[in-house]
């Protein structure tokens, strides 16, 4: 019944919802909507290690606060590549929408996070670069602190060391029209630079700006015969990506002008011009409207560069299919060359119209951001496709996607939620759902139930981690449980905080057919001995049982239609005569903390545990003679397998 009435709901649910089915929710995270992934693999061996960075967004342009409360979707979020979630990164900034999320290795020997935070919907706070350190604890907000608008959104580009960063500015500004053969006018024009800023002190360091620099006819958005305009003027140039060699110059990207230009780091003055109406390079391709121009290596005379070269735009395509190129640059020859040394098309042979990404990793695998709706895939060295991915949600991009290795551990404890249902006292269960949001690493989940709030956690089960979340389903009631979170080499991570678990509301409606106050809690180190009785005595061992209880994360959906034979299998093999008695134990022995609780006083304590541990005693002795296979375990005073009482190592902060 029970079961019936969560079916019920949760298919009526389906039909009113079913525009965010591909959207992730949780238990234990019900303010986080995460983005579903649809993903294929074309050859999993040659993928490179690593998690995925994007940050999607609905609007590009920051969306007015309403009264209606919305869960959290857009933001920075990191998924291993099986589009399992790993960190949902919303919260933190409170849905603001996030550009150029990815992670960051050359500030200290432990990782970084680095993302653009758009700026405000009513312009009253311009944005800025924050660097979040792999607790997930803000360490630096880079700000705007000169007359521009906002923290623009294309580049957060950190250098070396983190002591400073580049990021690409807009600006308007009144040009004289000389260039367009008209000397007497004057225009509005939007100019395209970077900054390197100071990341301690937002402080600006380096200032580069088209003004000077490029003049108007080299845009393909202008024409001579145009109009001048008022403010904010031509966005002529549309810089979209900064980088820095070692050498100190400056690799930019302006989209409106089909070029790459080198600036020097000496004077600013224009080094060279990839690209474009007046490029310097003998060159056997051509490209267009690119994207995230980054140096892949750069030694002075020779560059390797990497583009998206998205090839069109919303006012059409220069060519058919977008790519990522990488392109090497030889300066010491005259003319200079520029050859693509790796052409990778998009695998589903479409355009980008939406911005991009392309990155080298470091197994010289191509990790390619195609923008709208997240799409990206994944390249072995030699080009071949071994993964292509993209969100399920047609309403969301990301302007660029990344793949990097990266180690989250969260100072926050893992989240935990617990609930309880049941028919009659001898058939509870506990419900318990564990995430820690932005945990790598985590392989498993070990649950625990205390008798009252002070008591012993007693180990109840384990759950290998496949998802997010993880679920698992205890036998009886356990009303103060916890989890840790432990890795691969067995030890704990971290330790959720003991929370209290939620009974239904009205027991009767739960299908509850005993008294309207409900089943009163099971003292968990009895139901877990009987358990591992009734586990070694069915022939499987109790890691078995508990691995075959679990349900992970989107999984749980399922189980909720699955639920009634998953249930009922689970309750049914314990339906027999010892977990009854066991059962009656825990409820006595239950009262008795209760007492306890109430009195406070351990000359109490001492007198009530010694009855009933022998009366716990006496029954399990019953249970043991009854069994054909004796229980390994010798019995402590109370009746209770020793090794069954697990006290929590780690501190719990
Ligand atoms: C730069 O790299 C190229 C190609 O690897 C090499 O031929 C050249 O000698 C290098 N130049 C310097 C200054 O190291
Ligand atoms: C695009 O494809 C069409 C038809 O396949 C072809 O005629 C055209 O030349 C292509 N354009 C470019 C720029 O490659
Ligand atoms: C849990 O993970 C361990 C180690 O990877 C593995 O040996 C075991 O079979 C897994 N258990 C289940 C039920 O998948
Ligand atoms: C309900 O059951 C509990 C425990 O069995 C008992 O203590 C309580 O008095 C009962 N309440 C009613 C209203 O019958
Ligand atoms: C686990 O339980 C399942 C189902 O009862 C059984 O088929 C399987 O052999 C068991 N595995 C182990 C390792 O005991």
């Amino acid at each position: 019944m029970f079961w019936g009435a969560l079916l019920l709901l949760f298919s009526s649910n389906v039909v009113a919802e079913r525009h965010d089915a591909d959207l992730m929710s949780f238990v234990t995270l019900p303010e986080v909507r995460a983005l579903k992934w649809e993903i294929t693999y074309y050859d999993r061996e040659r993928m490179a290690p690593g998690y995925w960075f994007v940050a999607p967004y609905g609007q590009i342009s920051p969306e007015h606060p309403t009264q209606k409360y919305q869960q959290y979707q857009v933001g920075p979020y990191i998924y291993d590549d099986n589009g399992v979630l790993i960190w949902a990164g919303s919260p933190l900034y409170d849905n603001h929408n996030t550009f150029d999320f990815k992670p960051v290795h050359n500030i200290d020997d432990n990782p970084h996070l680095s993302f653009i935070v758009g700026w405000e919907f009513d312009n009253s706070k311009k944005g800025h670069g924050a660097i979040v350190n792999n607790k997930y604890e803000v360490e630096k907000e880079v700000q705007v602190v000169n007359e521009l608008h906002d923290f623009n959104m294309h580049e957060f580009n950190i250098m070396d060391g983190g002591k400073t960063a580049l990021a690409c500015t807009y600006r308007s500004q009144v040009v004289n029209m000389a260039d367009f053969g008209r000397p007497t006018e004057e225009s509005w024009v939007t100019t395209g630079g970077f900054v390197e800023l100071d990341v301690e002190t937002s402080e600006v360091l380096v200032e580069w700006d088209s003004y000077d620099k490029i003049a108007l006819h080299e845009s393909n958005m202008f024409n001579a015969w145009d109009s001048p305009a008022g403010e904010p003027g031509w966005d002529y140039v549309h810089i979209n990506a900064v980088d820095k060699n070692e050498a100190g110059d400056y690799l930019i990207s302006l989209r409106f002008t089909n070029t790459i230009y080198l600036i020097s780091g000496q004077d600013g003055n224009i080094v060279w011009r990839l690209g474009g109406l007046e490029s310097n390079f003998d060159q056997d391709f051509t490209f267009s409207k690119q994207h995230d121009v980054k140096f892949v290596s750069s030694n002075g005379t020779h560059h390797v560069i990497s583009v998206l070269n998205n090839a069109s735009d919303e006012r059409g395509n220069d060519e058919n299919v977008s790519a990522a190129l990488i392109i090497e640059l030889d300066t010491a020859v005259v003319p200079m060359t520029a050859r693509v040394i790796r052409r990778i098309n998009r695998p589903d042979g479409g355009l980008t119209r939406l911005r991009g990404s392309v990155r080298v990793l470091p197994n010289e695998n191509i990790f390619v951001g195609w923008s709208e709706r997240g799409y990206s895939s994944e390249h072995a060295s030699n080009g071949d496709l071994l993964m292509t991915a993209r969100f399920a949600s047609e309403r969301y991009s990301t302007y660029r996607s990344f793949k990097g290795e990266f180690t989250g551990r969260p100072s926050a404890p893992p989240d935990l939620v617990a609930s309880v249902y049941g028919t009659d006292e001898e058939d509870t269960t506990t419900l318990l759902y564990v995430s820690w949001n932005g945990a790598t690493d985590v392989v498993k989940w070990n649950f625990y139930a205390q008798a009252y709030d002070r008591g012993e956690p007693v180990f109840i089960g384990s759950v290998n981690k496949t998802d997010f979340e993880t679920m698992f389903i205890a036998d009886g009631y356990m009303d103060w449980v916890s989890a840790q979170a432990i890795d691969a080499d067995g030890n704990v991570m971290h330790t959720s905080v003991t929370v209290r678990t939620e009974i239904p509301t009205n027991w009767k409606s739960a299908g509850w057919d005993g008294n309207a106050s409900g089943p009163s809690p099971d003292d968990p180190s009895i139901i877990a001995a009987a358990n591992k009785n009734l586990g070694s005595s069915s022939g499987s061992s109790s890691d078995n049982d508990s691995d075959s209880n679990a349900i992970s994360g989107d999984e749980s959906a399922d189980l909720i239609n699955d639920g009634t034979s998953t249930g009922s299998s689970g309750s049914s093999s314990h339906s027999n005569s010892q977990y009854a008695d066991a059962k009656e134990v825990a409820k006595a022995v239950y009262t008795a903390y209760d007492i306890i609780r109430g009195v406070g006083s351990l000359l109490i304590f001492i007198l009530v545990a010694c009855t009933l541990g022998g009366a716990g005693y006496a029954i399990w002795h019953a249970i043991r003679a009854r069994r054909s296979r004796s229980y390994q375990h010798v019995p402590s005073e109370e009746g209770l397998p020793t090794e069954e009482i697990h006290l929590t190592s780690a501190p719990r902060e």
